[in-house]
């Protein structure tokens, strides 16, 4: 049986009917059409599939979509504005943070969360919001160097 949920989804109000038991990765990406969140284990293990709830950094593939309603969910679509990238996503262009993109979204979104509530985080800090992201192509120096780049804590921004 599908039961009717709405949230909100990058600011805007959203409605979509889910399966019982439904994850909301599987609602983002089916009942509403947001491919911008990314699938890879669906066993909560991977990251790529990291939204914000509420501004909390949540893995949609093991969040109960029905358990979302009310909430303020927020995605990597979510993050341009216009034609205008978002700074980190500039940042990650800037220093290739990205190689084949797959776990981008989930780092986006990882990062956005850190650097919403500490906006000059540590080296630490960033391993710390990132830990539970999976990158199989970069060796994560170039997202951190991103991160840290956006925070103005990088050599690069220093000099
Ligand atoms: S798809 Fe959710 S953690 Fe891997
Ligand atoms: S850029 Fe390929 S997995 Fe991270």
């Amino acid at each position: 049986m599908k039961t009717p949920i709405q949230f909100h989804l990058n600011g805007e109000e959203v409605a979509a009917f889910a399966d019982g038991g439904a994850n909301l990765l599987d609602v983002l990406r089916e009942a509403v059409g947001d491919l911008s969140v990314k699938g890879g284990c669906w066993q909560g293990t991977c990251g790529t599939c990291t939204v914000l709830i509420d501004g909390r950094p949540r893995l949609s593939c093991v969040t109960l979509a029905e358990g979302c309603a009310g909430t303020s969910i927020e995605t990597a679509a979510g993050l341009r504005r216009g034609a205008d990238l978002h700074p980190l996503q500039t940042a990650f262009m800037e220093r290739f943070a990205a190689q084949c993109g797959y776990c981008t979204p989930g780092m986006l979104m990882a990062a956005k969360a850190l650097l919403d509530r500490n906006p000059r985080p540590t080296r630490e800090n960033v391993l710390d919001a990132i830990c539970g992201n999976i990158c199989r192509c970069t060796g994560y120096e170039p997202i951190i160097a991103a991160i840290l780049d956006l925070a103005g804590a990088s050599g690069r921004r220093r000099a």
